[in-house]
């Protein structure tokens, strides 16, 4: 196959919890359960320029999952896997758990931040992952790296905040610029994808870089800022977990009506109603070019 072409599979298009999740009886996981929506596991993407080694990005706790479900992913001999590298966007539960679904002896590359890695050796449980197999590489922002022949990822930071279970000592800065929530630029000789699972705002400045792609895979946890305390599911707002809305007038939608390649939400909430068909915010989405990801997606952008 061609090295410039890149195949993305969606493995999770889900956030935190997936859909259904296990404790919600919201109408979007009662639906799912009920067989009237599909389901979702939660976010990761896999990508390749050959069609034969991959990179995840992400690892999420259904990661077993999803690799029994995508057929290019599956070992091709008595042990080992065509997944190369892992590149992670944050530290979050719903990242980083799906490494220890990887841990029986076969080696991978794994890249991150300063920031994010330090999360991880600060937990031992993640010593499963033998060191003489899985590499832990340092990424730094703005500096490009090849976790795959002919794919070269461009890390970069986005507004975020640090995970969940780090925040104990008060409320944390909300919507940061640093190492702890990144996006990722994916070049190939004729293509440009971003993958930003995770974002708090829009400034400009990241409006501007997402312009050019052939591809964005953006932040669609939620629809509305106080979606959570409206439906009566959590306290929390988008702002305090670090997404920004897709609707409204600073929504994503709203910011970044300037895209013109393939723009696709991922990372969506089970509260978001526009998982609902026939609900105003898919209709509003869709009219204005967007999609909502899905589990086994593949986009050749
Ligand atoms: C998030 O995206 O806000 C986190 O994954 C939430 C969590 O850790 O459950
Ligand atoms: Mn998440
Ligand atoms: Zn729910």
């Amino acid at each position: 196959m061609n090295r410039t072409t890149v195949r993305i599979v969606v493995l999770g298009a889900g956030a935190g919890g997936g859909l259904p999740q296990w404790n919600c009886g919201c109408a979007q996981c009662a639906a799912a359960r009920r067989g009237l929506i599909a389901p979702m596991t939660q976010s990761a993407l896999a990508v390749s320029v050959d069609g034969d080694e991959w990179v995840l990005l992400n690892a999420s706790p259904d990661l077993r999952q999803q690799l029994a479900d995508c057929a290019a992913l599956h070992p091709r001999s008595l042990r080992g896997s065509p997944v190369r590298a892992v590149v992670l966007t944050n530290g979050d539960v719903d990242h980083i758990a799906g490494l220890l679904t990887l841990r029986e002896k076969t080696g991978f590359m794994l890249f991150a931040t300063e920031a994010t890695q330090g999360v991880l050796s600060a937990n031992s449980v993640f010593n499963v992952l033998d060191p003489a197999l899985v590499t832990r590489s340092v990424i730094a922002l703005d500096v490009p790296f090849e976790p795959l022949p002919g794919l070269t990822v461009t890390p970069y930071a986005v507004p975020g905040k640090v995970p969940l279970y780090l925040e104990d000592e008060g409320p944390p800065a909300l919507a940061a610029m640093g190492e702890q929530t990144i996006g990722l630029e994916l070049r190939t000789a004729e293509r440009e994808v971003h993958y930003v699972p995770g974002c708090a705002a829009l400034p400009d400045c990241l409006v501007r870089r997402l312009e050019p792609a052939d591809a964005v895979f953006f932040d669609g946890t939620i629809w509305t800022d106080d979606e959570m305390p409206a439906s009566g599911t959590g306290a929390k707002t988008g702002a305090r977990m670090g997404h920004i809305a897709i609707g409204g007038a600073e929504g994503s939608l709203a910011r970044l009506a300037s895209l013109r390649g393939r723009r696709l939400y991922t990372h969506i909430n089970n509260t978001n109603p526009a998982l609902m068909p026939g609900s105003s915010a898919r209709a509003a989405i869709e009219a204005a070019g967007w999609e909502i990801a899905r589990d086994r997606m593949e986009i050749l952008p």
